[in-house]
């Protein structure tokens, strides 16, 4: 019996070592067989040896063969469950299962065309409609109709890119509004999207391309107080009921009187001075706006004595920068998927 304990043990002492081993199912397939094997198995031997034990122990030794021989089972069970959730690292058809798989990025829409929308919504949902007009204007549309007159100082606050005689790239959204009032009648609500050139510097808020939405309102009626009413409403439905906006008397020659609006930074909320955006005032003009010149309503044959109107025009991009809390207008443009990726997921 000492005898049979002895290599009991010693059978489980290799086992554990062999067991350690098995590393895929050709070597489990073998330590099965070669300790449970019908004729050859370690353990099966064992019970073999069993037979010459003196009958008054032979419960005990049974008891102790079997015992190995359900742990042995159990441990082989384990590591077969094991092996087979490992998946392969080769499939079938000989494709190396562990290489990277190439991942396929989905589209999504650009941030300015995401805040454009946004700022849609709100306008369709007081009532406005949506226009379009070309980016390549005529002198007259893109200045002489807005009551610039030829050689006026004016135009030089626009930095026009001129293409050949009377052609240039639009510098502004505003000639939209010539071109609605001439093929519509007041009652007029529109707001037109769409992108501007000018020769500028890039900068951290200056582009030579960059986007503005323009609106304008014609009725009978319309006073500055339904201008101021209806951007305050407009900003805060942007930002949130919290933005401070600020009006500051302003000139262009279309609109009469003018104001500027700004908004507080968003980026620094005034606290740095040496802010790139805001150069340390805490404000930046986010749009230009005004009552329509009786002038502008002449040239487009709409009765001044009867209407009355307003407009503005808002910088989409540096707009978007504040919604999303980015320095830099360029990131806009760079197409860095790092950047772009960022807006537009839910
Ligand atoms: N067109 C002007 C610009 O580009 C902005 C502007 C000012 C638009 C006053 C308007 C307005 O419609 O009424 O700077």
């Amino acid at each position: 019996m000492a005898n049979l304990k002895e290599r009991i043990d010693a059978v489980r002492k290799e086992f554990d070592e062999a067991a350690r081993r098995a590393a895929d199912a050709k070597s489990l397939e073998e330590l099965r067989t070669a300790y449970l094997g019908r004729k050859r198995g370690h353990v099966t031997l064992l019970f073999e040896d069993l037979k010459s034990v003196p009958a008054e122990e032979k419960r005990e030794a049974g008891r102790l063969v079997n015992e190995l021989k359900q742990s042995v089972t159990v441990r082989l069970d384990a590591i077969e469950g094991q092996l087979s959730s490992v998946p392969p690292a080769v499939s079938a058809a000989g494709t190396d299962l562990t290489l990277p798989g190439r991942k396929r990025y989905v589209g999504r829409p650009h941030p300015l065309t995401l805040f454009e929308e946004e700022i849609e919504r709100i306008f369709l949902g007081m009532g406005f409609s949506i226009e379009e007009g070309p980016e390549i204007e005529t002198d007259y549309y893109n200045f002489e109709a807005l009551n610039f007159p030829p050689h006026h100082p004016a135009r030089d606050k626009w930095d026009t890119l001129f293409i050949k005689g009377d052609l240039l790239l639009r510098t502004h959204t505003s000639p939209v509004q010539v071109r609605v009032m001439e093929r519509s009648k007041p009652p007029i609500r529109i707001i037109c999207p769409g992108r501007v050139f000018r020769r500028e510097t890039p900068d951290p808020t200056h582009l030579p391309m960059f986007m503005q939405v323009e609106g304008l309102v014609i009725d009978e009626g319309v006073t500055f107080a339904h201008l101021k009413g209806t951007l305050e409403y407009f900003l805060r439905a942007l930002f949130g009921e919290k933005i401070k906006v600020r009006f500051r008397p302003s000139f262009f020659p279309f609109t009469e009187p003018s104001a500027e609006v700004d908004i507080e930074c968003l980026v620094c909320s005034g606290k740095d001075p040496a802010c790139r955006v805001c150069g340390g005032t805490g404000w930046k003009e986010i749009l230009g706006s005004g009552m329509v010149d009786p002038q502008v309503l002449k040239n487009v044959n709409i009765d001044p004595e009867k209407y009355s109107g307003w407009a503005f025009g808002l910088g989409i991009d540096r707009t978007a920068m504040f919604a999303y809390g980015i320095p830099e207008m360029r990131y806009f443009y760079e197409n860095d998927l790092r950047f772009l990726r960022q807006f537009g997921t839910k």
